[in-house]
C-alpha cells in the first residue's frame, strides 16, 4: 500500500484507527481502506453514525463560541482528532482573535496532520499525549507556553472519554485536569451512550463490537455515569442533554441549530460545566 505524505512512518497503516474512522464518518480524506472497512461495518448496525458525528462537531462549535463569549481565551482540546471543517482554533480565533489553543491527541496521524495544518499559527500548539496521563499533558512545553493555568481555560473532552475504559480510571484523569484549572474554567464534554439511540442496545452493540475488534473499545456509559465526569463543576444551562438540545439557538451555521432533528443525533450526551 502506498503511504501518503501525511502518514508518519511509525504507524501501521494496516490497522484501523479511531481518529481515521472518525475522519471517514465526517467525509474527510485522511483514512485508509482498513478504516473505511471498519466504519462501514459499524454503519451496518448504526447507519446514523455520520449524523451523530456531525451533531457532535456542531455542538463543539457552539460550545467553543459560548466559551469565547464568556471571555475565555484559552482552549485545551484533548482527543482533538484529525483537523477537519470548523476546528476549535478557527471557531475560537474568529470569536476571540488571539485565542490560544492546544490540541492533544495520542494518534500519530492526528498529531502530524494538526502540526501541518497549524504551521505558522503561533497561538496554537499540538501535543502528542494521552488523556490517561494528565501530568504529561499539563507539563508539556506547548501548554507551558500557550496556556496560563492561573486564568480560566476551556477544557474540551469531546468524543474521547468513551474510549477510556474504567480500568484506566477516566474519572481520576478528569479530576486531575480539573484540579489544575483556575476558577471559572469550563469543561466541554460529549459521550456516547445507549440512551437516546433510535434502535435497541443489542443492535447498536454490533457497532460497539467493531471497535472491540479493532482493540479500541467504545464504552457506552449511562447518563448518570457521564454526569459524574462533571464532579466539581456547576452545570451550565441546559445541563447534560442530547447534543441538538444544547443551546441550539447559538449556532449561526445551518447544521448547528434545531433544524437538525434527525433521530440519530439524539444518541449520547453533551454538556458544559464551570468550576466554582
Ligand atoms: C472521535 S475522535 C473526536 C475528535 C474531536 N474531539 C471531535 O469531537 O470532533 C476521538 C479522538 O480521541 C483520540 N483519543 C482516544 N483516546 C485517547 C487518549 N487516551 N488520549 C488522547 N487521545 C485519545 C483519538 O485518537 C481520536 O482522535
Amino acid at each position: 500500500m502506498e503511504r501518503p505524505a501525511w502518514a508518519p512512518r511509525s504507524i501501521d497503516i494496516s490497522v484501523p484507527s479511531v481518529s481515521r474512522i472518525y475522519d471517514y464518518y465526517l467525509g474527510g480524506s485522511h483514512n485508509f481502506e482498513v478504516d473505511r472497512e471498519a466504519a462501514r461495518r459499524a454503519m451496518e448496525f448504526m447507519p446514523g453514525l455520520p449524523k451523530i458525528m456531525q451533531a457532535n462537531r456542531a455542538f463543539m462549535r457552539r460550545a467553543v463560541r459560548f466559551a469565547a463569549d464568556e471571555g475565555i481565551t484559552q482552549f485545551l482540546d484533548v482527543g482533538s482528532g484529525i483537523p477537519t471543517f470548523g476546528n476549535v482554533h478557527e471557531v475560537a480565533q474568529q470569536a476571540s482573535p488571539g485565542a490560544r489553543v492546544v490540541y492533544v491527541d495520542h494518534d500519530p496521524v492526528a498529531v502530524a496532520h494538526s502540526q501541518a495544518v497549524l504551521a505558522g499559527n503561533d497561538d496554537v500548539g499540538v501535543v502528542a499525549a494521552d488523556l490517561r496521563k494528565p501530568r504529561e499533558i499539563l507539563s508539556s512545553p506547548e501548554v507551558g507556553q500557550l496556556i496560563d493555568l492561573n486564568r480560566p481555560v476551556a477544557l474540551l473532552l469531546v468524543a474521547i472519554l468513551h474510549f477510556v475504559e474504567d480500568a484506566d480510571d477516566p474519572y481520576g484523569a478528569v479530576a486531575e485536569l480539573r484540579d489544575a484549572l483556575a476558577p471559572g474554567s469550563l469543561l466541554v464534554l460529549t459521550h456516547a451512550s445507549y440512551e437516546g439511540i433510535p434502535l435497541s442496545p443489542e443492535r447498536a452493540g454490533g457497532a460497539v463490537d467493531v471497535y472491540k475488534d479493532i482493540r479500541n473499545p467504545l464504552i457506552m456509559r449511562p447518563r448518570e455515569e457521564i454526569a459524574r465526569f462533571f464532579e466539581g463543576y456547576d452545570m451550565v444551562e441546559p445541563g447534560l442533554v442530547p447534543m441538538p438540545r444544547w443551546r441550539p439557538e447559538t449556532g449561526p451555521e445551518a447544521n448547528d441549530g434545531p433544524d437538525d432533528e434527525d433521530p440519530w443525533t439524539f444518541s449520547g450526551f453533551a454538556g458544559v460545566g464551570r468550576t466554582a
